[in-house]
């Protein structure tokens, strides 16, 4: 008998949408209410490290631990998971009888993140991605990023997104049973070197409201947001646009009207969710202050679940921007990285 343990490890990084993903049409397989559009921050140190093993040996049942953490792994979205990638192990093992069959066999994931969890800084999007392509590694699955996006999608909607680098869109789709929205890359993290994140840890504090209860009663409840679904496909077309052009004041102005509508949007809820606190408030009037001063947007941010703030720019406007974040904003907990390029670094006084 195989008594083998089989084991793959895989990281993904996180990802900070600039058209957010706020709504679900169908709340059981994650289908969102638009479309979306992020920036995976590959080089900045935000990841979600994650092994997978299997074997017959094991007890039975899955389990997960995160941060040392034993995890419910019974809720329906990782169950999802699970099963859609255990049957497409099951099809390779039906091909080759040769093969050991990991399908069967109960699975162990061990996951860390180097990073909050659930601070509104993306961990979901992180910790779901990696779980899927370290599932599909270890079963040696031949699916695409774009076909696992399908099956991270059901585990947490932005976690489709972290299964690719650079600017990545989430289609919303069109059929009922989901088949057809998927993360796509719509350019790679090459495309604009330039391009920077400096990300404000105002809190590292789970949020208050998960995005899943939030985004439920914003739908149910909120007289604007049919407002925002109507505007948000045109902006994101603007917003594919600006990244191909490396329109740089384009993708500014359009991502820090995308987080206020969203933020609006929470406010305009039954009863109100507020993510945004005072330092939040702050770092907005400081980045309206940046691009004053240079007389154009410069830096532009933007604000998930939670009070912390991603402030992109580009490296040529560097010192006048996260310069002008470390004198104003001292005594925070924080990093400073670079949105495509350099290691995060832990930044003193952000
Ligand atoms: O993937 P979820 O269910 O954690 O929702 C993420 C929602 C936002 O982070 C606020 C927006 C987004 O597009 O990532």
């Amino acid at each position: 008998a195989d008594t083998k343990i089989h084991r793959a490890s895989t990281t993904a990084p996180v990802n900070i949408a600039v058209i957010k993903y706020w709504g679900k049409r169908d709340p059981k397989l994650n289908l969102p209410t638009n479309s979306s559009l992020s920036v995976t921050l590959s080089q900045a140190d935000l990841r979600t490290h994650t092994t997978a093993s299997c074997s017959a040996s094991f007890p039975a049942g899955d389990s997960l631990l995160l941060n040392g953490q034993p995890q419910d792994v019974s809720g329906a979205r990782t169950q999802a998971c699970f099963r859609e990638l255990r049957s497409l192990r099951a099809k390779l093992e039906k091909q080759d009888s040769r093969l050991p069959a990991l399908s069967k066999y109960p699975l162990r994931i061990v996951s860390e993140n180097n990073f909050p969890t659930a601070a509104g800084l993306a961990s979901s999007a992180a910790g779901f991605a990696a779980l899927v392509r370290a599932i599909a590694d270890l079963y040696q699955l031949r699916e695409s990023p774009m076909d696992l996006s399908l099956i991270a999608r059901q585990g947490s909607g932005s976690a489709c997104r972290s299964l690719f680098g650079g600017y990545v869109m989430w289609d919303v789709g069109l059929e009922a049973s989901g088949a057809d929205s998927k993360a796509v890359q719509v350019a790679p993290a090459e495309h604009w070197p330039e391009m920077q994140a400096l990300i404000l840890v105002v809190s590292s504090a789970k949020k208050g409201v998960s995005s899943t209860t939030g985004m439920q009663t914003t739908v149910a409840t909120s007289s604007l947001f049919p407002a925002r679904v109507a505007s948000v496909q045109q902006r994101m077309e603007e917003m594919i646009a600006a990244v191909k052009e490396r329109d740089f004041e384009s993708f500014g102005r359009l991502t820090m009207r995308d987080s206020n509508s969203f933020h609006a949007t929470c406010l305009d809820t039954e009863p109100p969710i507020f993510y945004l606190n005072d330092v939040s408030r702050a770092a907005i009037r400081v980045v309206e202050g940046i691009n004053a001063k240079a007389g154009k947007i410069v830096a532009a941010y933007t604000f998930d679940a939670g009070p912390n703030a991603v402030i992109y720019f580009e490296e040529k406007n560097a010192s006048a921007v996260a310069g002008v974040f470390k004198s104003r904003l001292s005594h925070l907990e924080g990093w400073a990285g670079k949105g495509e390029g350099v290691t995060a670094s832990a930044t003193e006084g952000i």
